[in-house]
């Protein structure tokens, strides 16, 4: 006799009802970049298919994502102008801040979500204060807390932490809570690694640090236990969910991460594994919707419940059609 797994493959309808991992397109979540200015839409030469919106128009674009079903939206801010604290980050009429009032104004129901960091608002272009030459881990809480109460009172739902300092949890946990915003969540950027994945976001958002990198705040990717110290350390300090990030290169951290912790985890599958795609499949290598679903699928599979992707609209398109 032969053991036949084959006869579990033999037909659609049979393969569907015995697959073991299903993507919805309600696991999706889309990052958003936003500018100043009107009407622009304005292409990110880096990733392809995605653009540095204005206001006016990055409300349309979240109407369409939560018409195709994709139920959150992460924003990225590009101020006017940069200084050495970033403080256009929590100015109460900053780009993130108004973008997330215009949305919330359309459009109550979908979740909206903010980066919370310093990157994009700092001329340095590091996540945080420089202090003698280094990044200073306490200044640059409040600077984050601010931050975070300024988005939530335009009415951001959750605010999410990649800045990677730490005691930024508390921090921001405590300052919503003073500030009268208990109900706003955290999703953090817990286990954040520093990745060559992000190249493509830092030509998109302008943030690439302008001496030394960021090793001495996001992590080495050869560590998995202190990914787990991480999450751990973020769910006691009061994180809501918890996100890994790069997804594609650090499956097997999500599949830790999803083992050791309550929280609904996140995978970012960034900027960098985005464009491997677009690229290829530009070259004609490569069938880009075959292989973007087959990445979606494996993030899940590694455990991760939400995936932050830049493929947001194109899977709802797909998942909508084999409904
Ligand atoms: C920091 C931040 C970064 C990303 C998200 N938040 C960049 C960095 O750490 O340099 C990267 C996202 C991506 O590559 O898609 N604000």
């Amino acid at each position: 006799m032969i053991i036949r797994p084959r006869r579990l493959r033999q037909n659609r309808t049979l393969r569907e009802m015995v697959r073991e991992t299903n993507l919805s397109v309600k696991d999706l979540i889309y990052p958003l970049f936003v500018r100043h200015g009107r009407n622009l839409k304005e292409p990110i030469s880096s990733m392809p298919g995605q653009y540095r919106f204005s206001v006016d128009t990055i409300v349309q674009e979240v109407i369409e994502a939560w018409d195709l079903g994709v139920p959150a939206v992460i924003l990225f801010g590009l101020p006017d102008c940069k200084d050495a604290v970033g403080s256009k980050s929590y100015a109460n009429d900053g780009i993130v801040q108004q973008a997330v009032s215009s949305i919330k104004a359309k459009l109550q129901e979908i979740v909206v979500m903010t980066d919370i960091c310093l990157c994009e608002y700092t001329d340095h272009g590091h996540c945080g204060i420089i202090k003698e030459g280094k990044v200073d881990n306490d200044a640059t809480l409040e600077i984050l807390a601010r931050q975070a109460v300024s988005h939530a009172k335009a009415g951001a739902d959750f605010v999410a932490p990649s800045d990677m300092m730490d005691g930024r949890v508390a921090a921001i946990r405590n300052a919503l809570d003073l500030a009268g915003f208990q109900d706003t969540g955290i999703l953090s950027y817990a286990v954040k690694y520093a990745s060559g994945f992000y190249g493509p976001f830092r030509e998109a958002a302008d943030s690439t640090p302008k001496f030394g990198d960021r090793s001495s705040y996001q992590m080495d990717p050869a560590n998995a236990l202190e990914a787990l110290k991480e999450a751990i350390l973020d769910m006691e300090e009061g994180a809501d969910m918890i996100m890994v990030k790069p997804a594609l290169a650090f499956l097997d951290i999500i599949r830790r991460v999803r083992e050791e912790c309550l929280l609904p985890l996140a995978a970012y599958n960034v900027s960098g594994e985005y464009a491997m795609v677009k690229s290829a499949q530009e070259k004609g290598w490569v069938d880009g919707d075959r292989i973007m679903m087959e990445i979606l699928i494996s993030i899940k599979r590694a455990g991760a419940d939400l995936i932050l992707t830049y493929f947001a609209k194109d899977a709802a398109r797909l998942l909508n059609r084999n409904r």
